[in-house]
């Protein structure tokens, strides 16, 4: 897989458009959600964290073309052992006839690059380690973080957004979120 950087180009194919996420988008979020995961698969216990947080941070961005969104890609602000800063990512969706056409990955690396700009110092997420990979996304290490359910451990995965030199000793713990 090629690795790309969150500071690549990201420019979209022509007709698609993003932008960060407003309320009056979510039921159409949701029905993507449903259509690329399948209906309710996202009670899963790795993402107890979002429960009762806000369902859009400023961070929430999604691709569209002419009225319809087609991705989207959620963040919540999210405590790590009690200090606040870091974001949850995920879900990142992308509806499935507009599947492995580079709309997840430019996706990502936009957000990426916004959160990055703001000072987010770390996101992390669960999910699969050959897809975040190239954004930089490592497997955490064992015990560091402490998820409100059941979760493969392989599957945290942290970025740093700094290589991690400015975190010594800050955010290991418990995840909740942070609204
Ligand atoms: C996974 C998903 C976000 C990828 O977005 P996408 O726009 O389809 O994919 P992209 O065009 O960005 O990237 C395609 C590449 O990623 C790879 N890829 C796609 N899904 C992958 C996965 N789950 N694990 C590893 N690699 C994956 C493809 O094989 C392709 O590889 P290549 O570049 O070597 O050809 C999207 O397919 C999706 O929404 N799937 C269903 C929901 C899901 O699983 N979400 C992710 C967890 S939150």
């Amino acid at each position: 897989m090629t690795q790309l950087s969150p500071s690549d180009d990201v420019a979209h194919p022509p007709d698609f458009h993003s932008r960060p996420v407003r309320a009056s988008d979510w039921p159409a979020i949701e029905a993507l959600h449903d259509v690329a995961f399948g209906p309710g698969a996202l009670t899963r216990a790795a993402y107890r964290a979002r429960e009762g947080q806000p369902r859009i941070s400023p961070f929430c961005r999604t691709v569209y073309r002419a009225e319809t969104i087609i991705a989207a890609i959620r963040y919540t602000p999210i405590r790590i052992g009690g200090t606040s800063g870091p974001l949850l990512l995920g879900p990142l969706a992308v509806a499935p006839a507009f599947a492995n056409q580079g709309h997840g990955r430019r996706l990502l690396a936009e957000s990426l690059e916004v959160a990055r700009a703001t000072g987010i110092e770390l996101v992390l997420l669960v999910g699969d380690p050959p897809y975040y990979a190239r954004f930089g996304f490592v497997r955490a290490p064992a015990g560091r973080f402490i998820m409100a359910g059941p979760v493969d451990p392989s599957r945290i995965l942290l970025l740093e957004m700094n290589g991690g030199v400015d975190l010594k000793g800050r955010f290991t713990g418990r995840v909740t979120g942070a609204a």
